[in-house]
């Protein structure tokens, strides 16, 4: 569905996407990376449960939102990939334990 446009070299960047290995190219948001490797759903509604995808690419939608390094309600959109990033789908709205 998404092809990269050809571009520069540019180095890998490895990541994890649910326990999945995958590779970004630097300089690539999370969402971008995610869309270039096939992975459309990024979070799945808290009412429905239905899968969302990165629509505006530009930080208005949050249809983007996906938990990295274990901190939730991140906009992959405006998240550089970094080396070791482990990002999960957010299942639902998210969970702090120290609200109320
Ligand atoms: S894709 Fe719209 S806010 Fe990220």
């Amino acid at each position: 569905m998404y092809r990269r446009l050809p571009d520069r070299a540019r180095a890998l960047v490895r990541f994890t996407f649910d326990g999945e290995a995958l590779t970004a190219q630097e300089g690539d948001t999370v969402a971008a990376a995610l869309l270039a490797a096939g992975q459309l759903a990024t979070r799945h509604t808290p009412v429905s449960r239905a899968p969302r995808a990165p629509y505006c690419m530009m930080g208005v939608c949050f249809e983007c939102l996906v938990v990295i390094d274990g901190a939730p309600n991140r906009q992959g959109c405006l998240t550089p990939v970094v080396e070791g990033m482990r990002v999960e789908t957010q299942q639902g709205a998210a969970v702090f334990e120290d609200a109320e």
